[in-house]
């Protein structure tokens, strides 16, 4: 793991650092290069590139921690519009028709207004509840992510009684959580789709592995429970080690490609994403956009030194 990691996400929590950052122009090569724009007339372009390439895609509109009701309910409406937009995207693609829908978006449920106090996982509840009514009509999948450790029962809770009427409604688990592997089984016990991710935000240790060897032994133990059980797994992850050992895992358990996926950030190893797809493998990138890209850059500066170093360099460029 990268050692400056803690200290990255501490001080993303700090508004003055966010001040600094957020002068950096969206429009600087850090930003571009893991946020596919601020609005979706930049965004839909990016996603019917990769649907052209044979990948599919997965849509994340920016926005975490939304602190009133009227922005947890314009989150919805740009998600509603975005469904609309994606399933166009795909149908004008040149993309294989399949029964997994090629598209698909991703939410967390904060931004639908899960920390609005009291009230507010049933708010977020109820906006998920509205999106994935929305989502089948057009063929479209949702994923939840998964956010700190705070939220993780609200957000499994919210998933399980979503799935009563939208079975197909997937959840991110994070497999630095000590929880996880009970997580994964309970999960692919009742046909959860599960995206399984070592996760992103500073955790303290009481419920989270620290070292990077536990949070991997942790990803190799939910890989095995989720390929031997679960209906779609989703592996989400840029190591080399954790797509070697589901790639082994798959033959093993007889998965033919469009049984699980692979999943990749926008903007990481592009490479490695188009020989997965070129060896027939079933290939996802996550693609984020929106104006509030502040959090999800910080995580990904955190993850690994060499980021860093990118972001400074666009620093120094302006
Ligand atoms: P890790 O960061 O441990 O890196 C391991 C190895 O992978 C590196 O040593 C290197 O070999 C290779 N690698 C990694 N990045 C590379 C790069 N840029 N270039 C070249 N090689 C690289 N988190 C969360 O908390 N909640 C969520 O909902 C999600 N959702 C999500 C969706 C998808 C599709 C993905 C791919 C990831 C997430 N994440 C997430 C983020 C996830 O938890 C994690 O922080 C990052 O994916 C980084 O972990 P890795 O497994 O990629 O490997």
């Amino acid at each position: 793991m990268n050692p400056l990691r803690p200290a990255i996400l501490a001080a993303a929590g700090s508004s003055r650092i966010k001040d600094v950052i957020t002068r950096v122009p969206a429009t600087s090569a850090v930003v571009q290069r893991f946020v596919a724009g601020e609005t979706r007339a930049e965004l839909v372009p990016v996603a019917r590139a990769l649907l052209e390439s044979g990948r599919s895609v997965s849509v994340d509109f920016l926005g975490e921690y939304t602190t009133d009701r009227v922005q947890a309910s314009a989150a919805v409406a740009e998600y509603f519009s975005l469904i609309d937009d994606l399933a166009e995207a795909e149908q004008s693609s040149a993309g294989v028709l399949t029964d997994i829908p090629r598209v698909e978006v991703s939410l967390k449920l904060s931004a639908l207004g899960q920390s609005l106090g009291q009230d507010g996982p049933a708010i977020a509840a109820e906006n998920l509840h509205k999106l994935c009514a929305k989502a089948v009509e057009r063929h479209v999948w949702v994923t939840v992510d998964a956010e700190d450790h705070t939220t993780t029962a609200d957000t499994l809770e919210a998933v399980r009684n979503a799935r009563a009427e939208f079975p197909w409604l997937a959840v991110a688990l994070q497999t630095y959580l000590r929880q996880a592997e009970d997580n994964a089984r309970d999960l692919a016990a009742d046909g959860t789709r599960i995206r399984l991710c070592k996760g992103a935000y500073q955790e303290p240790d009481t419920v989270a592995y620290q070292r990077r060897a536990e949070v991997d032994a942790s990803y190799l133990r939910c890989l095995e429970v989720l390929l031997r059980n679960a209906w779609y797994p989703m592996i989400a992850s840029h190591d080399p080690a954790m797509i070697s050992a589901a790639l082994a895992l798959a033959a093993e358990n007889h998965r033919a490609p469009g049984d699980f996926e692979f999943q990749m950030l926008y903007g990481i190893r592009d490479a490695e994403q188009r020989h997965l797809v070129g060896e027939g493998h079933s290939l996802r990138v996550y693609i984020p956009y929106g104006t509030q890209w502040y959090g999800y850059l910080m995580r990904r500066l955190a993850e690994r030194p060499a980021n860093l170093g990118f972001f400074l360099r666009a620093l120094t460029e302006r």
